[in-house]
């Protein structure tokens, strides 16, 4: 290849056209046909040629360059697009029966007994597009947005490198295609991870990470994020070149779009429903989430004789797969060691949705229910998502099991420290004889110790109390508190820095650096005073959470008073407390009978200062005495800091939304909550009128 600064203007010119055609025809193999013709190597010395040459002679740029593909302008917010053909949505059912009264409800119209044919198609879980195409170019791009009026995101569709920039002059003059841009599973698995590692926004599920990035205002960052189309139907279309639906496949597929290799024509209910057996049993396994299966009258005729409902054509329905429960596989069953040292075995999944959420673990509770559902690594199983709480798995699906696979056999050491695991008699949960030597519960302590609800350090996240406890760095709480002064200094101006060499130096860590360090410190420093009910929660009591924590601090009052009674088992004024029950004021006696748990708190005090509770409710607010739920991402607080300043002003804050609720407090990405709520006629508050409610509740005062 010649060296690019002797290349002439001509052959340049002739170069860029080559190395277009090039990579794209690479993107088409990679993509569409799934079968890369370059290797990635390869196909980055083409891309950074091509823009070599560019820079070079910036005159010589391609409308159809390869670079072109990541969108530059940076808008302020999005424009809108009015649809000249309205984005529809679809009716749904959930089952084979309704599938049938669909059917039936078509022919009735078209008033015939014929066999009608149906293209089924995996209902994809992304959302929707429509890119505009004007004399082969493509010209806009929108979202769905209401239907009649969506957002403006041609450039973000730009970057999408499935989606052709241009259609073949055989296409109509004026051609919209539709379909949906959706995240594949591995690409959302691998965002979340780096978000997680430079701590920025973790998507819940693949659906919410498309969407976040499909609709960002610099388009660059939808080019960052891998995004993927499957397109199937259509907008306006200047003449129509087809007259089944899978005649359009086959013209989407020749222009160059996606279509997924799943859509089929059934011609009977069987085939309907072995088909939608099918798609669910393969379903774990797609690269992609689906939500259902999409059946459309495949006869465009019969289509614009059936026409439309309101919002819904009459000729096509969504059959969605039962709602929160997947079909997945059991990778692993880990044995997990907590605070307290009680043994949980939590299955490894294949990832899967599970009504919009991802899935990738489950709880399996204790030994005895493993034992009771056969449950085996291996085994393809039911998981089922209720409300807010853990996945669990409902079924063992043993017709699929493999043929061998061992039954599994509970340890009766701890997997992490191989102390004893025992179990007693009228237990439930096996527990790790180790204590605080053994390293699990200990790391775990110290994580619930720095948690949000707790002393809420940010900068010590469960990855840096891992490496640091296994580095002897951090053993327990009161360690966190003279990091700093163990550090030693780095200002290379210090006379003692031959002293200071002798520091831990997390600085000099991977992964940490002078700002992070001293924002660390900061963090910690902050610290040194700290709520009464927050200390208490810190501390990990068993059964002690941050509601039990709270009434403790308020019947006490002070750190020493709790102290002083639970060590002299004084339990009566305990259990005493509505809200605290036997079983969990043994526990808390317990916990102060252990010497080693005097110890910590004893340490612990010598560096930070335990405030004392004042009862400070206020009795005539707005909400004093009503329940409220907060849901959604809070911008001005943490969700911790609502939590408490709802309880200030006298509320009961609850998990999750019921006909006892007052109000629903809605952050940002809010999910079924607020959905709930809506149906419940519950009072929905944004997070500033929340804010304001209370605040005109002061100045009344
Ligand atoms: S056709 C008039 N086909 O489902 C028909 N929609 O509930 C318009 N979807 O907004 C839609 N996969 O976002 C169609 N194969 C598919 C689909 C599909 C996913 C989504 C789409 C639409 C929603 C309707």
């Amino acid at each position: 290849m010649k060296n690019i600064q002797e290349l002439s203007r001509e052959e340049a010119a002739a170069e860029l056209a080559e190395l277009a055609a090039k990579i794209a025809k690479a993107d088409n193999a990679y993509y569409q046909n799934d079968a890369p013709d370059l290797t990635d190597a390869e196909y980055d010395v083409l891309k950074h040629r091509n823009a070599a040459i560019e820079a070079l002679f910036p005159d010589l740029v391609r409308e159809d360059s390869p670079s072109k593909r990541v969108g530059a302008a940076v808008q302020s917010r999005f424009g809108k697009i009015e649809h000249r053909f309205p984005m529809l949505s679809l009716g749904d059912v959930f089952s084979l029966a309704e599938v049938e009264d669909f059917i039936l409800g078509v022919k009735r119209f078209l008033n015939t007994s014929e066999n009608i044919a149906f293209m089924a198609e995996p209902k994809i879980d992304g959302l929707s597009f429509s890119a505009r195409y004007e004399y082969g170019e493509f010209v806009s791009g929108a979202t769905r947005g209401d239907g009649v009026t969506g957002e403006d995101i041609t450039e973000n569709l730009k970057t999408i490198k499935q989606l052709p920039r241009r259609l073949p002059a055989t296409a109509p003059r004026i051609m919209e295609v539709r379909g949906e841009v959706y995240m594949a599973k591995k690409d959302f698995f691998a965002l979340n991870e780096k978000n997680m590692a430079e701590k920025k926004k973790v998507f819940a599920n693949p659906r919410n990470a498309a969407a976040g990035s499909l609709r960002q205002l610099n388009p660059q960052i939808t080019a960052e994020r891998k995004l993927s189309i499957w397109a199937y139907t259509w907008g306006e279309v200047s003449e129509r070149q087809w007259n089944t639906q899978e005649d359009f496949f086959a013209k989407l597929h020749e222009w160059g779009f996606p279509t997924n290799p799943l859509n089929k024509v059934c011609s009977s209910l069987s085939e309907v429903e072995n088909n939608f057996n099918h798609i669910m049993e393969i379903r774990a396994d797609l690269p992609y989430d689906i939500d259902g299966v999409v059946y459309k009258v495949n006869d465009l005729n019969l289509q614009d004789r059936l026409g439309f409902l309101t919002r819904t054509p009459r000729w096509a329905i969504a059959h969605k797969f039962p709602a929160e429960q997947a079909i997945t596989r059991i990778n692993n069953i880990r044995i997990q060691v907590g605070r307290t040292g009680a043994l949980t075995p939590v299955a490894d999944l294949e990832p899967i949705n599970v009504g919009g959420v991802m899935v990738s673990h489950a709880t399996l509770h204790n030994e005895d229910e493993i034992k009771r559902k056969d449950i085996r690594i291996g085994d393809m199983v039911v998981v089922q998502r209720a409300g807010d709480v853990i996945p669990q798995i409902v079924e063992v699906k043993k017709e699929h099991r493999p043929a061998g696979l061992p039954e599994f056999v509970f340890p009766d050491k701890c997997p992490e420290c191989g102390a004893h695991a025992v179990r007693e008699e009228d237990e439930a949960i096996r527990r790790c004889t180790g204590g605080l030597t053994c390293p699990a519960q200990a790391k775990e302590r110290l994580k619930h110790f720095v948690s949000k609800d707790a002393f809420d350090i940010v900068g010590l996240g469960n990855k840096v109390i891992e490496e640091f406890y296994d580095d002897g760095i951090l053993k327990n709480p009161a360690d966190i508190f003279t990091l700093e002064e163990r550090n030693g200094t780095d200002n290379e101006y210090d006379l003692f820095a031959v002293f200071s060499a002798e520091g831990l130096h997390l600085e000099k860590r991977e992964g940490w650096g002078k700002l992070s360090v001293n924002n660390l410190f900061a963090a910690i420093r902050n610290r040194r005073n700290i709520s009464l009910p927050r200390f208490i929660y810190a501390l990990g009591i068993p059964q002690v959470g941050s509601a039990t924590a709270l009434l403790l601090a308020k019947n006490y009052g002070s750190f020493d008073n709790l102290q002083k009674e639970m060590c002299a088992a004084e339990t009566a004024k305990l259990v005493a407390i509505d809200g605290i029950g036997g079983e969990m004021g043994n526990d808390i006696v317990a916990f102060f009978a252990e010497e080693h748990n005097l110890k910590v708190i004893e340490n612990l005090r010598k560096y930070v200062t335990v405030e004392d509770y004042e009862n400070a409710e206020i009795s005539d607010s707005p909400i004093s005495g009503k329940t409220v739920v907060f849901t959604g991402t809070l911008e001005k607080m943490t969700r911790a800091e609502a939590k408490a300043l709802a309880q200030k002003y006298g509320a009961k804050v609850a998990g999750s939304v019921s006909t006892h609720t007052d109000y629903v407090i809605m952050g940002t990405d809010a999910g079924s909550k607020a959905k709930k709520a809506e149906e419940l006629g519950i009072k929905v508050l944004s997070e500033t009128e929340f804010v304001e409610m209370l605040q005109q509740n002061q100045s009344e005062e």
